[in-house]
């Protein structure tokens, strides 16, 4: 399963690329919106200049109706380039905007998904990932993984190829049982990338490396003892 972030922070983006295995950076409205900034064009292209052409962007559209989602798609994939996927929410006029997305040699993320049949479907019209919300869901008491199992499930049985992109999390658990469901990719706040990596014990297990060390070699590196 892989991991992207889920961000338009470009100090958290540099930080998480610098030390996490990330295949990737999805933003929406929301994310932009948090950088306070009403440079949207700078936004991205400084993204895509961090993360490099082969790490998935995926920008979301602004647009509502067909055409000017296709055309919002061009206009970005012609700024930033690179791997490069177009968010749209399912909608109607969501759905007419893959196909023509698709045509035009444009990858297509299928966003704010909350049930299996709007997988199903977004899959159809030809996207290459689906987005459903985990913890939106997990909010009013549905199932954001359970959700997330029945489409692992149903594209396996009718042999689908769109990948599952899972978004929406707030805690370790929730990215944990996704990882379970075989899902594709989960993308994650960086936050979220420190809980996940973060345990108490491995710090303890650290500092009795060093004091074990240090009883036998004091303060001697092991390039020390290697001469280097
Ligand atoms: O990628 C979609 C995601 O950003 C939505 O997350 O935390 O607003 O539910 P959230």
């Amino acid at each position: 399963m892989q991991y992207l972030i889920d961000t338009a922070n470009i100090e958290s983006i540099k930080k998480c690329c610098e030390f996490y295995p990330v295949t990737g950076v999805t933003t929406n409205p929301t994310i932009i919106s948090k950088e306070h900034s009403s440079d949207f064009k700078n936004i991205i292209y400084t993204i895509r200049e961090i993360i490099g052409p082969d790490k998935m962007l995926h920008v979301q559209t602004t647009a509502s109706d067909a055409k000017q989602i296709l055309a919002e798609a061009e206009a970005i994939r012609n700024l930033v380039g690179g791997r490069f996927f177009i968010k749209i929410p399912i909608t109607a006029e969501g759905l007419k905007a893959c196909a023509l997305c698709k045509d035009k040699g444009i990858g297509v993320t299928m966003t704010a998904i909350f049930t299996q049949q709007q997988a199903l479907i977004a899959a159809n019209a030809g996207a290459d990932f689906v987005a459903p919300y985990i913890n939106r869901l997990d909010n009013i008491v549905s199932d954001g993984v359970h959700v997330v199992e029945e489409i692992v499930s149903m594209f396996k049985k009718n042999e689908v190829k769109t990948k599952i992109l899972a978004a929406s999390f707030k805690n370790v658990e929730q990215v944990h049982k996704v990882a379970m469901t075989g899902a594709d990719a989960v993308t994650i706040n960086p936050d979220l990338f420190e809980m996940l990596v973060y345990h108490p014990l491995t710090y303890y297990a650290i500092d009795d490396f060093c004091k074990d060390w240090e009883t036998i070699y004091g303060d001697k590196t092991i390039l020390d003892i290697l001469g280097k």
